[in-house]
Formats: C-alpha cells, sequence, structure tokens
C-alpha cells in the first residue's frame, strides 16, 4: 500500500459535492488515513503550487485556491498516486476521460475539482506539508 493526497477544491466545496466525490474516491478502493477541511491562505496556496510560479495561470489559480474552503485527504491504495491520476482524468475535464471525477463533475481547466499529487516523492512531500504527524499517526 502506498499513500498520496488528494485536494477537494472550493469548487467542489461550494458546489455541495464533498459526499460525491468522497463517495467517487472510496467506491474505486481508497482508504481514507487522513482528512480535514481548511481555508488556504495566499502564501501556503503559492507554496504548495510553487512549480507553477511565473504561469500565466498562477494567479488566477492562487485566487481560486483561497476562494474558500478545501478538504485535505490522504488516501491509501496500491500505487496510490498512479492510480488516483486515473480516477481523476486530465487536468482538463473536456479531456478527462469518461467516467472520470473531474469528466464527471469539473467545469473548466482551473476549477477542476480536485487535485492528485503526481508521484510518490511529491505525495511524501505534500502530505507532510499538510499533516506535519503523519509520520506518527500512521
Ligand atoms: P493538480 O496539481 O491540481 O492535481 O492538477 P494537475 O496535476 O492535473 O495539473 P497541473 O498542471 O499541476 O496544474 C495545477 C492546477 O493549476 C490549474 N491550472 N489552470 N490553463 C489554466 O488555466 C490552468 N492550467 C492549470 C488547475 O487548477 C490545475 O489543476
Ligand atoms: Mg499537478
Amino acid at each position: 500500500m502506498s499513500l498520496t493526497l488528494a485536494i477537494l477544491k472550493p469548487d467542489c466545496v461550494r458546489r455541495r459535492l464533498i459526499g460525491k466525490a468522497i463517495a467517487f474516491i472510496e467506491k474505486h478502493g481508497f482508504g481514507i488515513v487522513c482528512l480535514k477541511m481548511v481555508r488556504l491562505q495566499r502564501d501556503e496556496a503559492g507554496a504548495f503550487y510553487n512549480v507553477h510560479t511565473g504561469k500565466e495561470y498562477f494567479e488566477p489559480l492562487l485566487k481560486f485556491m483561497t476562494s474558500g474552503h478545501s478538504v485535505l485527504l490522504v488516501l491509501e491504495h496500491e500505487k496510490a498516486v498512479q492510480h488516483f491520476r486515473k480516477i481523476i482524468g486530465a487536468t482538463d475535464p473536456q479531456k478527462a476521460a469518461e467516467g472520470t471525477l473531474r469528466r464527471m463533475y469539473a467545469e473548466n481547466v482551473r476549477e477542476n475539482i480536485v487535485h492528485g499529487s503526481d508521484s510518490d516523492e511529491n505525495a511524501k512531500k505534500e502530505i507532510a506539508f499538510f499533516f506535519p504527524t503523519m509520520e506518527i499517526i500512521k
């Protein structure tokens, strides 16, 4: 079993889709290891998405990610990172495969419902960023 970090983004919360998203995630075999709801501050969102610094969508992304509460989840599954990326689908919901979370619920390339770590190394960093006591509770 391995771990990944998921974020149900502010559009997911605003549109009352938390329940549907979590049901989808559990139906696809993930165990929930940690869960909390937060309102990201600008510096936190900027640090989290720092690899996108300088991109034309960076400022709108920060504005979106700080626009309301998000749900942070640590999820467990075999090859968790890879499996989660597969079930959420491509960044742009119009390009996401049929039956994926983004294809079903996301509205556009920015407001795309959910984040998933993109490598085991980043999953470890992202989990530690939001859940500093992670190693103690696992
Ligand atoms: P995430 O990190 O949130 O799981 O998304 P991802 O890997 O599928 O996509 P990534 O390239 O890492 O982009 C991070 C987030 O930035 C916003 N974005 N907007 N062209 C745009 O307006 C644009 N491109 C990316 C999205 O919210 C994307 O999920
Ligand atoms: Mg990404």
